[in-house]
């Protein structure tokens, strides 16, 4: 069927309607006219969802995609390589836009920032997790699929990730490999064994190039570079994924929280402890930090990374659960709130407003999720302040927001 196509929806699909039912289109642009294959939904259901297969009056801001499997049917990876990076960040800006508006009454104007490290949108990505057939053959998946396409290459991972050449092996007994290019210049494949299988057999993995390290998760760690510092991250523990990323949310969250001297500061989900680090150097010997982290690993890390500073402490444990701990209660001055895409949720906003701190820099991979907890801080008497949104993820419906609240 012959659709025209609405606004972009969260998600990174347009919204058609057909017979007053909702579509959400992916391929697609707002303003264009296509025909469109359903992919999901029958006559019982509210929306649909579906592919356009054919443009039959295009967008001004279409471009050819570069990559070739980023095509209906194709990998699931990327979702706009059809649009010019200028319109992607439009696209972006009016989802973070309508998610503040729909879930927090905002009204705020966005500008998606580009961030240095990639080449109009692709060449970027650091960390690649290729996962692996029953072959032992490794792709990505297909959108909301767990079928595995293969590749030739992947034209947004960073040259040194696609110079290992993880695509053109086969991987047997593994369930994943992840390709990474550190910052500091080492490259690495880290290989996760299928969950009921034997672990991939050393002897039958493939020769890659030679400064190539291999190992299981959790084996091994590698360094990272940012704000002046190397930074140890284990396995495939988190660390951003654009090389512009880590320097771009430093320079935003000290801008929205401006740290001085003898302050008391959270850094919460610390990950290896980036925010905890430069939190540290601005509240000096006579402020402090507590870093907090739920995976085991990312904790040992950040103790690793933050072990020169006295006055930083790195709880391991959930959010919630450490915020309740009597030892933590009291004021604290600036908080630094980086949590999963699930956000952070009503009971961790409260546990921080009850601290009464002077400023909260929410650092936010989802939209929804950012503009549902700044409405909770709303009803708490936070109120938002600035929210900048930066380009971290080229080619992708992906954005990342830094939010500032102040006690209102
Ligand atoms: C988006 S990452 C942020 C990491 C870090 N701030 C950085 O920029 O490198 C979120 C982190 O939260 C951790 N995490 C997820 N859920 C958690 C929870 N309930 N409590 C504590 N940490 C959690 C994850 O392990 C991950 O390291």
């Amino acid at each position: 069927m012959v659709v025209q196509i609405g606004s972009v929806a969260h998600g990174g699909s347009c919204v058609a309607r057909h017979e007053g039912r909702a579509v959400f289109v992916r391929h697609a642009l707002p303003g264009e006219t296509v025909r469109i294959r359903v992919t999901e939904g029958g006559e019982d259901d509210r929306f649909w969802r579906a592919d356009a297969i054919e443009i039959i009056e295009a967008s001004a801001d279409r471009v050819v995609a570069p990559c070739p499997y980023a095509a209906p049917g194709g990998c699931g990876g990327c979702d706009w390589q059809h649009a010019a990076p200028a319109a992607q960040r439009r696209m972006k800006a009016a989802v973070v836009t309508e998610q503040l508006s729909r879930l927090a009454g905002l009204d705020r104007e966005i500008e998606v920032e580009a961030v240095p490290g990639d080449a109009e949108g692709l060449d970027w990505r650091t960390r690649v997790t290729y996962a692996v057939d029953s072959e032992g053959r490794p792709g990505l998946r297909r959108h909301r699929s767990h079928d595995i396409v293969t590749i030739e290459q992947c034209l947004i991972a960073h040259p040194e990730v696609r110079a290992i050449g993880v695509e053109h092996h086969r991987w047997p007994g593994a369930a994943s490999v992840e390709a990474i290019a550190s910052g500091s210049g080492e490259r690495l494949v880290v290989i996760t064994g299928a969950e009921d299988g034997p672990a991939p057999d050393a002897r039958k993995l493939p020769d890659l190039p030679a400064d190539v390290i291999m190992a299981g998760s959790g084996s091994t760690w590698h360094t990272e570079t940012a704000a002046g510092r190397t930074w140890q991250v284990t396995g495939s523990g988190f660390w951003q994924i654009h090389p512009g990323a880590p320097d771009t949310l430093v320079q935003a969250v000290l801008d929205g929280l401006r740290p001085v001297a003898g302050e008391r500061a959270f850094d919460l989900y610390c990950g290896v402890g980036l925010f905890a680090g430069v939190l540290a150097d601005h509240v000096g010997p006579s402020g402090s930090v507590v870093a907090v982290e739920g995976s085991r690993q990312a904790a040992a890390d950040a103790r690793w990374n933050l072990r020169w500073r006295d006055g930083v402490r790195v709880i391991e444990g959930r959010v919630d659960r450490v915020l309740q701990r009597r030892e933590l209660s009291g004021r604290v001055d600036i908080v630094v709130l980086d949590p999963p895409r699930t956000g952070a949720k009503a009971p961790v906003v409260r546990s921080i407003v009850d601290r009464a701190p002077r400023a909260v820099a929410y650092v936010a991979c989802d939209p929804a999720a950012l503009a549902r907890d700044v409405a909770t801080f709303g009803e708490l008497g936070y109120q938002l302040d600035t929210v900048r949104a930066f380009d971290l993820f080229p080619m992708t419906h992906h954005v990342e927001c830094v939010a500032i609240l102040r006690p209102g």
